[in-house]
């Protein structure tokens, strides 16, 4: 069997172009959605996401405030940039960038972001709406995963989903979402004996992980949904997932490709969150 190719390019541009025309009818209100970016330090791989999404922001017609900050910045003073974002008008969704420098407390970073800006959904407040069921802010990749899953018609109500890695920022809220949509839902995290086992059971399988080929071919049930949200960095320049695509197309019924699958939608759901964020303010 050979997989079918979910292209995350093209859907996450549909979608961005639906943001775009939410953003033409809020600025006849004289709104102009905006965004604020902050990075920390020069990592490299963030360097390029910020500068992607600030650019996806423009294209959309939103306002967008990349805020770099140097490495050596205090907790204190990245605090006081956040405060000042908070309580800026222009200003609908704050992303920080992530990952902080060791010196910096990330969660008492997130917690300061205004939970009704936090366009991640990574604040305990929005983290805590979803895991009950009346989600605010979801967070952008599962958020992106989840859109994909409905262009595809992938029925979720009592599908097998497995989950490989168990992160705040893909892996849990990903399996909130998956429950919801009615999903038995397995989370397999770097302690999980006999991973195969647990992934060939999966007709969602989604990894997550960091690890590039941790998923293989022989891994996956045959035609599985794969998703696979990993974007790893090869010696050689070129990037690639967390699933061996060669061998896991092989079987899965079908399969994000990287790049162009899971990171694509995760920008564009991102804009989608900063319109809501926006459209909310407009409301109140
Ligand atoms: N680092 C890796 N993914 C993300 C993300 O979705 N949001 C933020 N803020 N940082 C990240």
């Amino acid at each position: 069997m050979t997989a079918r190719i979910i292209d995350g390019k093209a859907l996450a541009a549909h979608v961005r172009a639906d943001v775009a025309t939410r953003v033409q009818a809020l600025r006849q209100h004289n709104i102009k959605p905006g965004l604020a970016v902050v990075l920390v330090g020069e990592n490299p791989a963030s360097q390029v996401y910020v500068r992607n999404k600030a650019a996806a922001c423009e294209a959309a017609g939103m306002l967008s405030r990349v805020i770099p900050l140097g490495e050596d910045t205090s907790e204190g003073e990245l605090l006081d940039v956040i405060d000042t974002l908070n309580q800026d008008p222009a200003i609908h969704g704050i992303l920080v960038q992530l990952p902080l420098p060791g010196h910096i407390d990330t969660g008492l970073v997130i917690e300061a972001i205004s939970a009704a800006k936090d366009v991640d959904g990574f604040h305990i407040s929005n983290a805590g709406l979803l895991m009950t069921g009346r989600p605010r802010f979801l967070p952008c990749t599962p958020y992106g995963v989840m859109k994909m899953l409905e262009a595809e018609n992938v029925p979720l109500r009592g599908a097998e989903a497995v989950i490989v890695g168990a992160s705040n920022i893909v892996g849990k809220p990903m399996a909130m979402l998956l429950l919801a949509a009615g999903a038995t839902v397995t989370l397999c995290n770097s302690k999980t004996r006999d991973l195969s086992a647990q992934t060939r059971r999966a007709d969602i399988l989604v990894v997550a992980t960091g690890k590039p080929g941790i998923v293989q071919g022989d891994m996956v049930k045959p035609g599985a949904i794969v998703i696979d949200v990993g974007i790893n960095r090869l010696p050689s320049g070129k990037l690639t997932g967390d699933v061996d695509f060669p061998s896991a197309s092989q079987v899965a019924g079908a399969i994000t490709p990287v790049p162009g699958g899971v990171g694509p939608m995760t920008i564009a759901m991102l804009l989608v969150n900063t319109i809501e964020a926006a459209e909310r303010t407009a409301q109140s």
